[in-house]
């Protein structure tokens, strides 16, 4: 059942944009001990039966998440959600930018979101929506010290609530989706774990794995891409990105042992 929890005063904010039902601010708000918090503000304007079950479900999941790479909601009600503010830009703005990244920045990049996978999973949450647009950089990386984010919890399943909202639904991004989840098969950490394997691939080689990822996931069409560079990355992106979740690779922290085996 939702609980809605008193929204604390919006200053200074600045409408970023309107998206499906869902305007985002940038702003601060006042806690309750009187400082001031720099947020992101997504506030629910749709009546739209399913944008406000998503947007529910997001506020339910990401209230209990603390992690250093996971975003943090700080405030909800039934039409906001406050998450602290990220400075920085998401992979998919650095990609279009630069087009590719150097192995050892992919690798770290890999890394830092494993951990968070991690940490999900161990929680019983699978994200379901891992893709470039959905990771944060922070300003300066890979030169800084702060960790990369991962963000939109619109998808996520959570265990923990009884109901899942998106059973039987096709959700995510044909390019970066698993065949489980095309099929409306609920996925498991496996699924996240397929997501990160082509989010890899977009950022070492410039596009997403399958040429014809629609074909792909209806299972006609099976032509991948090559993944140039050492055999122990091609290995974990091909084991990543099988199409049965029984022959992926099982675990975040395996898929780290993977990772830590390529020579950068
Ligand atoms: N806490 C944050 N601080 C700053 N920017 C953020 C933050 N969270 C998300 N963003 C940016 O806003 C964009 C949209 O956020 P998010 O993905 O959570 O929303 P969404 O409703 O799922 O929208 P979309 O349909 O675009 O995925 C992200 O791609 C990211 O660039
Ligand atoms: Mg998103």
């Amino acid at each position: 059942m939702y609980s809605p929890m008193p929204f604390p005063p919006l200053q200074q904010k600045v409408l970023l944009g309107k998206r499906g039902g869902i305007a985002y601010w940038h702003g601060a708000i006042k806690l309750q001990e009187g400082t001031l918090r720099e947020v992101l503000i997504k506030e629910m304007l749709s009546g739209d039966q399913e944008v406000r079950r998503r947007f529910w479900q997001e506020g339910e999941v990401t209230t209990r998440l603390r992690h250093i790479g996971v975003t943090r909601l700080v405030a909800r009600s039934e039409q906001r959600l406050a998450f602290d503010w990220i400075p920085g830009e998401s992979l998919r703005l650095l990609l279009n930018r630069q087009h590719t990244m150097p192995l050892a920045e992919g690798v770290n990049l890999l890394r830092e979101l494993l951990g968070a996978l991690e940490y999900l999973h161990s929680e019983g949450v699978v994200h379901h929506d891992i893709k470039p647009e959905n990771v944060m950089l922070p300003v300066g990386w890979p030169q800084v010290a702060q960790p990369v984010i991962l963000v939109d919890f619109g998808m996520a399943y959570d265990h923990l609530k009884a109901q899942d909202i998106h059973a039987g639904t096709r959700m995510g991004t044909p390019q970066f989706m698993p065949p489980e989840q095309f099929r409306g098969v609920r996925g498991d950490a496996r699924s996240d774990l397929y997501s990160a394997g082509a989010l890899l691939f977009d950022a070492l080689v410039g596009h997403p794995p399958f040429p014809n990822a629609l074909g792909w996931l209806a299972g006609f069409d099976s032509t991948q891409f090559s993944v140039p560079g050492p055999l122990p990355l091609s290995q974990l992106i091909s084991t990543a990105l099988r199409r049965e979740p029984a022959d992926r690779i099982q675990t975040a922290a395996k898929m780290m042992d993977m990772l830590l085996r390529i020579p950068v």
